[in-house]
């Protein structure tokens, strides 16, 4: 029997009120339509931040929400761990602006950049604060304003993401029956440039040359993309069921990173979890990045799909490329 040493105390999620369906990209003069991305991707809709709207507000959002959830005081909170690909800004991190926001003066705060597996990421490393004493209690949060960093002049891939964040309370175990049973994660930095934004960093500084060329906003090889989505999901399944081991048979509910249908229904068949076992929301939300999975977990919990005894399997993947999965039982 696994001794989980952290357990998910809360969970909740911050989202722009601003809908935008697949119809509304006509009036962008995007040469796209409906049918299109809902065959490709399952995508109907997503929600789209306003101009007030920050990566940090979604997420104060989010975390009061899991805070009141697992009836914690930002006092309590040891430590925040964001995962953004949409900082507010590069220096200092988006993470500061919220442990001020919160008012979470005990708190360590940083930002953690894996893109999509981000929050995957960052709960592998608050249970590792949590296990070596220094953290009793951690805020995780995926928050995103992709519609900030996406070429809306490329259909190929505009349509494809959404804003929002999703916040997640970890707190030390104090007993065996619920926790996180098993971590895995993994990169490959010798495909960055299939899904990046070449410029705007300290290599390729921000100049008027690089606005003109539109080389900061996200570039992607979708088709590629996909193959390794769809290979390196199914790989962390394997790697976190053995790790906790499990079964696809074991598993209540599968929760993926919401990215593609495809890719969702590639991965629980490699798992061996049929799709009424699998949490989906990329028809509302579009791929929210790092938010996706937390939003997702959020719903299910609301929804009565995750509660006490339930055993979710996680698995992320995205730019990097990074992915991870995890298993944890509620
Ligand atoms: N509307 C209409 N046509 C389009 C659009 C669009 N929005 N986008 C591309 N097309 C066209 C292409 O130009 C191409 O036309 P052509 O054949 O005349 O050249 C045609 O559709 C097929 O394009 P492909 O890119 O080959 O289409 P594919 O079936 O691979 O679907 C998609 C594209 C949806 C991007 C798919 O590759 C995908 O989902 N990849 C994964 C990308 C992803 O999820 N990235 C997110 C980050 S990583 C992660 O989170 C997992």
């Amino acid at each position: 029997m696994i001794r989980p040493v952290a357990y998910v105390a809360g969970t909740g999620r911050g989202i722009p009120a601003k809908v935008m369906s697949n119809h509304d990209f006509a009036a962008l003069g995007l040469d796209t339509d409906h049918d299109w991305i809902v065959e490709r991707t399952g995508i109907v809709e997503r929600h789209i931040g306003a101009p007030g709207e920050t990566t940090m507000s979604m997420a104060a959002t989010a975390s009061r929400a899991a805070m009141k959830r697992a009836d914690v005081s930002a006092g309590e909170i040891d430590a925040i761990i964001l995962s953004t690909a949409t900082p507010d800004r590069l220096l200092p991190s988006t993470a500061v602006d919220l442990q001020a926001e919160l008012g979470a003066t005990r708190a360590a705060a940083f930002d953690i950049s894996a893109a999509c597996s981000g929050w995957v990421y960052g709960m592998t490393i608050a249970e590792g604060l949590i296990s070596s004493g220094v953290v009793e209690t951690a805020l995780v949060v995926g928050a995103e304003k992709m519609s900030a960093i996406v070429d809306w002049q490329d259909r190929a891939s505009c349509v494809l993401f959404g804003d929002g964040a999703g916040a997640t309370v970890l707190k030390r175990a104090a007993t065996a029956d619920r926790g996180i049973l098993s971590v895995y994660m993994r990169s490959d930095g010798s495909l960055a440039e299939l899904l990046w934004r070449p410029s705007g960093g300290a290599k390729v500084p921000y100049a008027q040359a690089v606005l003109d060329d539109r080389s900061t906003y996200v570039k992607m090889a979708g088709r590629e993309v996909f193959k390794h989505a769809v290979r390196s999901m199914a790989d962390a399944c394997d790697r976190a069921l053995d790790a906790a081991r499990l079964t696809g048979q074991d598993i209540d509910i599968l929760i993926p990173h919401q990215a593609n249908v495809r890719i969702i229904e590639a991965t629980a068949k490699h798992a061996n979890i049929p799709m009424d076992k699998v949490y989906v929301n990329v028809d509302r939300y579009g791929n929210t990045s790092s938010a996706s999975i937390p939003i997702a977990l959020d719903e299910a919990i609301e929804r009565g799909r995750v509660a006490s005894g339930t055993t979710a399997l996680f698995v992320a993947f995205g730019a990097g490329f990074t992915w991870g999965s995890m298993v944890v039982r509620f």
